[in-house]
């Protein structure tokens, strides 16, 4: 095992955290394969079980290799994408042959490498099943499963079966431990939606209880957030096949910022297909992470590290409120000793916003709101022209506010935008956000257009009043890479966001609430 692992120099520090003894020093080693999958040529057209199982056969021998180099590599746990095993774009009919049955009762009792003969059509978690056992490594998939059920139950579909989209964990001796229905299925006809939602969870002597869920479920409360609050997780598996959206939607960018929001360590892994938008995994801590977004090139990529099991609260608590306080007051207009509530100072800058600011060069007038459809929604957006400033713009119920210095000045555009509504084009969901973005051109029309590079330096403060507690903060940096905020937080029911100095050109900055009751 040593001697394996000595000739690869990426490993040679994970090698020494793990000979100290897995778990010991409150660290686990984990792994993602962003996996390029082996698709079908013809996928609405029914085939045979014997060729749906040669198919996955192929992608399967790709996770085989994968989990020997991810446990050689010291890993305790490896996830893979949503959609690796069996590809996309079946019908209902056509997904059939490539579907096995997994029994939903008896969490842990089997285990199908070493009791395949329980149940027929389950060559496929039998494979996954002695890849964990073989390696001692826990394995989480994810995979077409069917249900028989009888026609007059009243959810049955006619054609007598429930089809689902299955991830399983699988523990390190290669029992199934837990089974996670998709609860929202993101326009796959093929699969029906379980009747009420799986709260899915797995024990590991490592890190302790794991949940999971899948692609789009992490946009709504069932039963992603649920989950995690009921059972105060700090571990997530997430198998995904996402479709990257900029500039508030990219892979990476929401999946860091959900383990921000929920203090969580996300192990996400995505499919690798970057003709389809489909690119960007990690290892994720609210902190720190590891990453691979590659649009350039194809074949698949395994992320190793090691992360702590226990979460660093993110400096939400009162020293970094004060902060916030201290900054916020340097740029009022007035600022007494006594009086130290911000809402003033808010005030104080409304009042001033149209008129001449003694701070904002080159902000005689305060310069034009305007409309532009940013992810399919009607943004209003107003401009950073001066080389500092400081914004307002509102829309329904939201005002968003940004106070900004240039520390690089660029000719780029960049504009500040609000929404508050009902999102309503591939998929239905509410949403209010802040986003500070880069415009993809310098007419106004191009502000939420997707971009992926640039090169200003911003500091600033971003702030909002959400009416939802569930804020997911977004840093993106030039290149789709991440950066993380000096600060964060609530303060007097507004959420708060400030950085000085991104390592990169920034991108996108945005507060992006979810408010669930409105869906
Ligand atoms: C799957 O569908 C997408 C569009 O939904 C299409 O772009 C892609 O080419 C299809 N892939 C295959 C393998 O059929
Ligand atoms: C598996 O299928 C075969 C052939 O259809 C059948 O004879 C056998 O009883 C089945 N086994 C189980 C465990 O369902
Ligand atoms: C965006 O919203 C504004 C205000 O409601 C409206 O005037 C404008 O026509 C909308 N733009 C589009 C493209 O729908
Ligand atoms: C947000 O602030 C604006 C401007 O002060 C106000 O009109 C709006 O009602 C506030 N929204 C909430 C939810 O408090
Ligand atoms: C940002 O950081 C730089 C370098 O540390 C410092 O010179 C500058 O004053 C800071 N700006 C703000 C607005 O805090």
């Amino acid at each position: 095992m040593v001697a394996v692992c000595w000739k690869l120099p990426i490993c040679f520090l994970l090698c020494q955290a793990v000979s100290g003894g897995a778990g010991r020093d409150g660290h686990y080693v984990a792994a993602v394969y962003e996996h390029e999958s082996i698709l079908s040529p013809a996928p609405a057209a029914r085939v045979e079980r014997r060729a749906a199982l040669q198919l996955m056969g192929r992608n399967l021998d790709i996770y085989e290799q994968q989990v020997l180099a991810a446990a050689r590599q010291g890993a305790q746990i490896i996830v893979f994408p949503e959609d690796g095993i069996h590809g996309f774009n079946f019908t209902r009919s056509s997904i059939y042959p490539y579907l096995d049955f997994i029994p939903y009762s008896h969490p842990g009792k089997w285990n199908p490498c070493r009791e395949p003969y329980l149940y027929n059509d389950t060559e496929v978690v039998q494979r996954l099943s002695c890849m964990a056992l073989q390696n001692k490594i826990f394995l989480v998939a994810n995979l077409g499963t069917k249900q028989p059920c009888e026609r007059r139950e009243p959810r049955c579909p006619p054609d007598g079966r429930f089809q689902f989209n299955t991830n399983v964990a699988l523990g390190a001796d290669g029992a199934l431990l837990a089974t996670y229905r998709k609860h929202n299925l993101y326009f796959e006809s093929a699969f029906d939606t379980p009747a009420q939602p799986d709260h899915a969870l797995f024990d590991t002597p490592f890190a302790g209880t794991f949940g999971m869920f899948t692609c789009f479920d992490i946009l709504f409360y069932e039963p992603a957030v649920s989950l995690i609050r009921q059972y105060n997780l700090k571990q997530i598996v997430y198998p995904t096949a996402w479709m990257n959206q900029l500039p508030l939607l990219s892979a990476v960018e929401f999946q860091q910022a959900f383990s921000t929001a929920f203090n969580v360590n996300i192990l996400a892994a995505n499919i690798h297909h970057p003709t389809l938008g489909m690119t960007g995994s990690g290892i994720y801590t609210p902190v720190k992470s590891f990453i691979y977004h590659n649009m350039e090139s194809y074949g698949g990529k395994l992320i190793v590290a090691e992360i702590p099991v226990t979460t660093a609260d993110y400096k939400t608590n009162l020293e970094s409120n004060e902060r916030f306080r201290e900054n916020l007051h340097g740029s009022c207009r007035t600022s007494t000793s006594t009086s130290l509530d911000d809402e003033v100072c808010f005030k104080e800058q409304e009042e001033t916003a149209g008129g001449v600011s003694e701070k904002g060069e080159g902000k005689e007038q305060s310069p034009p709101s305007f409309y532009a459809e940013m992810m399919y929604d009607n943004f209003t957006f107003v401009p950073l022209w001066g080389e500092k400033g400081e914004l307002q713009v509102c829309a329904n119920s939201l005002c968003c506010y940004l106070n900004y210095q240039k520390a690089v000045l660029t000719d780029e555009l960049y504009a500040l935008g609000v929404f508050d509504g009902l999102h309503t084009v591939h998929g239905t969901y509410y949403v209010q956000a802040c986003a500070l973005v880069k415009c993809g051109g310098l007419s106004f029309s191009t502000c939420g257009q997707e971009v992926t590079d640039a090169t200003a330096l911003i500091d600033f403060q971003l702030w909002g009043n959400m009416s939802t507690p569930y804020i997911f903060p977004l840093l993106l940096t030039s290149g789709i890479t991440l950066d993380f905020a000096d600060h964060m937080g609530w303060k007097n029911n507004h959420y708060f966001l400030s950085k000085n100095r991104t390592s990169a050109g920034l991108l996108t900055a945005a507060l992006y609430g979810r408010w669930y009751e409105k869906d």
